[in-house]
């Protein structure tokens, strides 16, 4: 039977690394938006930490909202249908700039969902913003844009710096993937 150290996460991107990674996308977003004011609306629960750092790598005017998104369950694989809650209210968004910010696209299926969901609030744009894409992944193929991106998505399940396994791991400081075998430890 595997052990506990056997299966621990793997570390692909340390602490180090990630800041570098976060501070560059920060100076990006506020050479882009310095005059806009914008809204940065941040996907629960997996973009709370990234977006921490984010926003504090961001030195012109911003604000910051969330959004709920869940496709995961508890498990690595999709469900396939994407739950929105917890949105700001219409007046809030209206005629705002605003940038939407997950932890990780895979499908794109949840930026496409939060998209869909706050063209609905007429906001004045809307840009697009992850920790991590997949490579090669699905989103391409729905011709979803990522404006910004700190990394592109090491092989595999990911977890650490706000990104979970059914609610664990998000506490981990460096961005690990877990080995094969993780899922056996996880009660469904
Ligand atoms: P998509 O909708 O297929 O693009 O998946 C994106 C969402 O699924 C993200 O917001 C994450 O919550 C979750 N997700 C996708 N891949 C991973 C992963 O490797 N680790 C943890 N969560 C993931
Ligand atoms: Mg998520």
């Amino acid at each position: 039977m595997a052990t506990r150290s056997e299966s621990a996460p793997r570390v692909r991107i340390d602490a180090g690394e990630l800041s570098r990674g976060v501070a560059r996308l920060g100076a990006e977003i506020a050479a882009d938006y310095a005059d806009r004011n914008p809204l940065l609306l941040g996907a629960l629960k997996g973009s709370f930490i990234f977006l921490a750092d984010l926003v504090r790598a961001i030195d012109v005017p911003c604000e910051v909202d969330f959004i709920m998104a869940a496709s995961y369950g508890a498990g690595t694989v999709s469900r396939g249908s994407v739950d929105i809650d917890h949105l700001p209210s219409g007046s809030a968004v209206a005629g705002r700039h605003v940038i939407l910010v997950d932890d990780i696209v895979d499908t794109g299926r949840t930026q496409r969902a939060l998209i869909d969901t706050v063209r609905k609030l007429d906001p004045a744009s809307i840009g697009t913003c992850a920790l991590l894409v997949k490579n090669g992944s699905a989103h391409k193929r729905s011709g979803l844009r990522i404006d910004y991106r700190a990394f592109d998505a090491p092989e595999g399940f990911l977890v650490g710096y706000g990104l979970d396994l059914a609610e664990r791991y998000r506490n981990l400081s460096d961005l690990c993937v877990l080995p094969d075998d993780d899922e056996t430890h996880v009660k469904r």
